[in-house]
């Protein structure tokens, strides 16, 4: 079956088409990073404009590419979480795509296409698993009983990873978004004269929370001000620590409370190096095994949508009659695969 999967949640367009008999994928991503670094984040409305702008030339794209629009199947796109008016211009193309070709169309859940998205690597997790999702918006700690059987163990209480990442980074004047080069900034030194504290850890449970951390860089950077590149990449280094091995310690809990072997990263943080590396070599201490989807699968893309759609349009479920999004929608209310 070749589905056609449309993300635009927040501030990429991505089109993909995923052959699940194959395994190949066709894809293009736009992301809009320029049209928003002058605000210093996410304009809704800005993004739901330039979705409407890039999405029907990228569509043309890799329509070429398979050669006609007859070879989809069914098609697939983000229905939630994400900004309303963003979600319906995915939703509004998928659909009115499966109407005029009289072929299925499927909602997808965000959350789970960044948690399937190591199941696109060759070496796939076998469920059940835990699953640490980190983004921009959702830091989650899942226990993956089945496909579709998700029981969320732990989220944050306040900002998302992805969320204190990039406000850090502003803090420190980094340039928009600013997870990924504070994460650069700290890759650039080996210690810093901080210490983070690594927030409830030092008691029970599996919720999070990263607004404090941010305050400690703030803290910080009022005390020295103005800062040398030195001192910021210090402060960088700290976080980031902190931030890391806050996540260490809960997925070595959730690992032992569900009793499970095998530990799946993704979301936009997912591409974080130290992340990577610190988890990797913690669970090889537990003998546990660790999944990370493609650095290309990580950030939000149109794959990893055509392949939870795949997953669930191959075994008949579709959602013809429903015309609404879901800016908010919870992981635990969907249909087992
Ligand atoms: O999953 P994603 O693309 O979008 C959402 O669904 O939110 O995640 C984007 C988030 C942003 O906060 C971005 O700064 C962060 O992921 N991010 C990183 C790195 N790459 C992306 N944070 C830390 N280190 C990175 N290397
Ligand atoms: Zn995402």
């Amino acid at each position: 079956m070749k589905v056609l999967g449309i993300e635009s949640s927040c501030d990429e367009t991505g089109i993909a088409v995923y052959d699940s008999t194959s395994g190949q994928i066709w894809q293009r991503l736009y992301s809009q990073i320029e049209k928003h670094r002058e605000y210093g984040g996410v304009v809704p409305e800005l993004a739901s404009r330039d979705h409407i702008v890039k999405a029907a030339p990228m569509l043309g794209e890799i329509i070429a590419e398979i050669g006609s629009i007859d070879a989809i199947d069914a098609f697939a796109y983000t229905r939630g979480p994400g900004l309303i008016g963003a979600l319906m211009v995915g939703a509004n193309l998928a659909r009115g795509l499966a109407w005029a070709l009289d072929k299925p169309v499927l909602g997808v859940h965000h959350m789970e296409g960044h948690l399937l998205a190591p199941m696109l690597a060759d070496e796939k997790p076998a469920v059940p698993f835990v699953a640490l999702l980190v983004s921009g918006g959702h830091t989650l700690l899942v226990d993956v009983r089945a496909i579709g059987d998700y029981r969320i163990l732990g989220e944050t209480l306040d900002d998302a990873v992805g969320e204190a990442f990039d406000k850090t980074a502003k803090l420190l004047g980094l340039p928009y978004p600013g997870g990924p080069e504070l994460a650069q900034l700290a890759d650039s030194v080996t210690q810093s004269r901080f210490e983070f504290p690594r927030p409830m850890t030092n008691r029970p449970g599996l919720e999070f929370s990263f607004s404090g951390l941010k305050t400690a860089a703030l803290n910080i950077v009022k005390q020295y001000e103005p800062l040398d590149d030195d001192l910021r990449a210090e402060v960088a280094f700290a976080f980031q620590r902190a931030v890391v091995d806050t996540l260490r310690i809960k997925c070595r809990r959730a690992l032992a409370e569900t009793g499970y072997q095998s530990l799946v990263i993704a979301g936009g943080v997912g591409a974080n190096r130290h992340l990577r590396q610190v988890l990797g070599e913690t669970l090889r201490e537990q003998c546990a095994r660790l999944y990370f989807p493609a650095l290309e699968y990580c950030t939000d893309n149109g794959a990893m949508i055509a392949f939870a759609g795949a997953l669930r349009l191959l075994q008949g479920q579709t959602d013809e009659t429903v015309s609404d999004v879901l800016p908010r929608w919870s992981l635990e209310s969907l249909p087992v695969v």
